[in-house]
């Protein structure tokens, strides 16, 4: 999967190259390209911002910054994800179908956030026939300084579904969030007693029947308290 990253912080996305997500890039699974917004900008103070129409606090981020940066990256079957509160909620349902595209490509978006004609404008009929596909997405009911650290979130979220990624693709049938919503359940291993505390009984039983269910019925236990 070819993955970019256009932001004025290119520096955030330095835990990238660490744990699964280091070693699917170097295996050549993944291919990550961060580009830093103000290398793009043309004039001496490499602004990348200005005051909202309409007044209001803050700065909005300019199109055509934007436009020159994303014109290059969004040119057939690719999915440009623009990281805003205001977006659709990312959740794991939503990771597993960004997991099955070729291109991703994270606008992350700082202060106000983005004009909004740069959405408007990669939306029109020409793009979304050349097969590039707008999406405004929230990691959560907060605000963020910016959209970095929001493109990391589902990036992880994503790669780790790719075939490959994974030492043990076993893992992801058993874990909490996969599609039937349950939390996972507590999990335990050496020693049998700490600190005065044991590992429940039923997993020492080697009866694999017993254990499934008790585990279904504590991620049951989990995600009622959860909600
Ligand atoms: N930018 C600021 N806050 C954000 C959030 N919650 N999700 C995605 N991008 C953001």
């Amino acid at each position: 999967m070819k993955i970019d990253a256009v932001t004025i912080f290119p520096e955030y996305f330095a835990p990238a190259q660490l744990s699964l997500l280091g070693k699917a890039q170097n295996k050549g699974i993944v291919d990550l390209a961060v580009h830093d917004l103000r290398s793009i900008t043309s004039d001496n103070h490499n602004t990348v911002d200005d005051t909202p129409y309409g007044g209001g606090a803050g700065m909005v981020m300019l199109p055509e910054v934007w436009g020159k940066a994303l014109d290059p990256l969004l040119i057939s079957d690719v999915d440009l994800i623009i990281l805003t509160p205001a977006g659709k909620r990312f959740n794991q349902a939503m990771a597993e179908s960004f997991a099955k595209v070729n291109h991703l490509v994270f606008a992350c978006g700082r202060y106000e956030g983005i004009d909004d004609r740069v959405r408007q404008y990669y939306s029109q009929p020409e793009f979304v026939k050349s097969g590039v596909r707008v999406h405004e997405v929230s990691i959560g009911d907060y605000v963020l300084g910016g959209g970095e650290v929001a493109s990391l979130v589902m990036i992880e979220a994503i790669t780790r579904l790719i075939p490959g990624v994974l030492g043990n693709p076993e893992s992801l049938m058993d874990e909490s969030h996969n599609s039937d919503g349950y939390l996972e359940y507590p999990n335990f291993t050496k020693p049998q007693e700490w600190r005065g505390i044991s590992v429940p009984e039923i997993l020492l039983s080697g009866n694999h029947g017993e254990i499934a269910k008790w585990r279904k019925l504590q991620a049951q236990e989990r995600a009622k308290k959860a909600h």
